[in-house]
């Protein structure tokens, strides 16, 4: 088993917050283990949770979409979120449970060593990166730190409610094509 399978198996049966006591699966992520390009989300949603599986439900078919745009599969990239157990009616996450869980992100990062990093959403660029102001502004800035290109965006969440925010995470999205 590869170091980041470890990870893997340790999210899987993790109970480090309270979410596993609600939870169907937890969902470490999936992808390219040497992927040059990883995605943040948020937390699982319900599809999510039934299936293990990153990004499957409606957000997850916009991101697959937004991906394809600038030629990009889900296989060749790696795709995770914050937390990794569904918050019990979609709520927001809590302070304790991604400090809970931050630690297998930062585990994930150093095992696959991506050259970029997606952020989609307050909740995954607050986590990561801090707080480096309001997404309106920053969305599609490229950050350098440790070696490692950030890009902000909003999360596909927003995209599929706000037809205009959609549009702006296309735009961030093609930054990726001149890396
Ligand atoms: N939203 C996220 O942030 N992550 C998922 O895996 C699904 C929806």
């Amino acid at each position: 088993m590869s170091e980041l399978e470890k990870v893997h198996a340790q999210i899987r049966k993790c109970r480090k917050c309270r979410l596993w006591k609600t939870r169907k699966h937890a969902v470490p992520g999936e992808g390219n283990p040497k992927a040059k390009i990883m995605f943040i989300g948020q937390a699982p949603g319900k599809t999510e949770d039934e299936t293990g599986r990153p990004f499957v439900g409606r957000a997850g078919k916009l991101l697959t979409e937004l991906l394809a745009n600038v030629g990009l599969k889900r296989e060749e990239v790696f795709i995770t979120s914050v937390l990794r157990c569904f918050p019990p009616r979609n709520r927001m996450p809590k302070k304790d449970e991604i400090n809970a869980c931050n630690p297998y992100l930062k585990k994930q990062i150093a095992f696959i060593k991506p050259k970029t990093i997606v952020l989609l959403g307050n909740i995954a660029i607050k986590t990561v990166l801090g707080d480096i102001g309001k997404l309106e502004k920053i969305h599609g800035k490229k950050i350098k730190r440790n070696g490692i290109t950030y890009i902000p965006t909003y999360h596909p969440a927003a995209g599929i409610r706000f037809p205009k925010l959609k549009k702006k995470i296309e735009m961030d999205f093609k930054t990726l094509l001149n890396q």
